[in-house]
């Protein structure tokens, strides 16, 4: 029977009492919050890593801690799909609004968007702010004054603004984005009356070089923060309390399956804690709860993470029947010659031709790296993906029961 409560939260913001980890990481963004409300001057930073690394996380974590020291004002913007500066101003004070709500400051936002703000949803429970385009226009071109009236305005409540820019795929292509961001942030600069305002860019690291190259002048504002993949410690800190949170005990061998599974990667370490929860029926989780969690979750990471055509491609049988002939399981980075199935040319053949189509469908690349015949996946869910889809193969024919992606 499904439990009607999980310590894990996969698919959204981890809530700051479970926020594990990334202590250098807090401490430069802490200070570059701080900075801008000493200085009045605007800070910048590029949080950048793979998708589901805990980079809308960690911002939100930030936005939580600046909110009550040094009192800042946070706007977390989610920018997915939007290209254009109008659409991004909407997106930005409509999100204000949104976080205004219920909060003492918020009436005085109604008066400062006017008849910009409208009613909406049945009976008008909920609003959005609405402005035409030529208002937007004015918005974006006025964006440090515009910032700066805000803030006169909740000057009793706030110190300083910290906006951030999630998913900023979208305008990281454009160069009128790319324009205008630095203009914004010369203007800044060299204007006489400070702006305290702190501006995290979040994005793939991609994002950040394509943002460089339309604009030259950006790589030495755009300060990257980069988030990698916890260290095993962190992935078991992060398992053995939440569990713990759910009165679970996690027995050593077991705990160190789920280490291993995740990868040091939070969506997956949410998919899998959760998949091993629903799994287990006596609070305690012992390696079969953990292997069929892993496998039970392997389902769920496919069908909710993986494009679609990549999931049908690594789930068809031809394929699945050659992940377990494998010689060794897939390392991040990996060399054909290593894996090579050991059997017969047929299987060659079959494997080679999952490797073309994996390469097709951008899941892995060829290595500059790794010689002739050298691959790397694309990210770490591809890769921890097929790891657990081999693992669960050769558990199907009784091959193992219990180990990581590497044993
Ligand atoms: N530091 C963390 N501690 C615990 N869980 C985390 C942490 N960072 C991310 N997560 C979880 O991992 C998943 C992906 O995180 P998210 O912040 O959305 O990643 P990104 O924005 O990089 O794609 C979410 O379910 C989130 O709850
Ligand atoms: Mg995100």
């Amino acid at each position: 029977m499904p439990k009607d409560y999980s310590p894990f939260t996969p698919g959204r913001p981890v809530p700051a009492q479970q926020f594990v980890g990334r202590a250098t990481e807090v401490e430069r963004l802490r200070r570059a919050t701080a900075a801008a409300v000493a200085t009045g001057r605007v800070q910048v930073a590029f949080l950048e890593g793979e998708r589901g690394i805990g980079k809308s996380s960690l911002a939100s974590l930030i936005q939580a801690i600046a909110g009550r020291d040094p009192r800042m004002l946070g706007i977390h913007s989610f920018l997915g799909g939007v290209s254009s500066l109008e659409d991004m101003a909407q997106r930005i004070f409509d999100r204000l609004l949104q976080e205004s709500a219920g909060q003492s400051w918020h009436e005085r936002i109604k008066a400062l968007f006017g008849d910009h703000v409208k009613q909406v949803g049945l009976f008008g429970v909920s609003m959005t702010f609405a402005a035409p385009r030529r208002d937007l226009k004015q918005l974006v071109h006025h964006f440090a004054p515009a910032l700066r009236n805000l803030l006169a305005a909740l000057r009793e409540q706030h110190r300083g603004i910290l906006l951030v820019l999630d998913d900023i795929n979208g305008l990281a292509d454009s160069a009128a984005f790319a324009n205008w961001f630095k203009s914004f942030v010369d203007e800044v600069a060299t204007a006489r009356e400070p702006l305290p305002v702190c501006i995290l860019l979040v994005g793939l690291q991609e994002r950040r070089y394509s943002l460089a190259a339309l604009q030259p002048s950006l790589t030495r504002v755009l300060d990257p923060i980069e988030i990698r993949p916890w260290p095993a410690l962190e992935t078991r800190e992060f398992f053995s309390s939440a569990f713990a949170k759910a009165g679970c005990s996690v027995e050593p061998d077991a705990l160190e399956i789920l280490v291993s599974f995740a990868g040091g990667l939070p969506v997956l370490a949410h998919e899998i804690g959760d998949a091993v929860f629903q799994a287990d029926t006596n609070d305690t989780i012992d390696t079969d709860d953990a292997m069929n969690g892993v496998f039970a979750a392997a389902d769920i990471v496919g069908r909710k993470h993986l494009e679609p055509r990549v999931f049908q491609a690594i789930r068809s049988d031809r394929y699945r029947s050659i992940l377990q002939t494998l010689a060794a399981p897939f390392e991040f980075q990996f060399k054909r010659s290593d894996l090579l199935p050991p059997l017969g040319a047929d299987e060659a053949r079959v494997f080679d031709s999952f490797l073309r189509r994996m390469k097709e469908l951008g899941v892995i690349q060829a290595d500059p790296d790794g010689g002739r015949g050298g691959y790397r996946f694309d990210n770490r869910i591809h890769h921890l993906y097929i790891c657990i889809e081999m693992r669960a193969a050769m558990g199907r024919r009784g091959r193992v029961t219990a180990g990581g992606p590497g044993t």
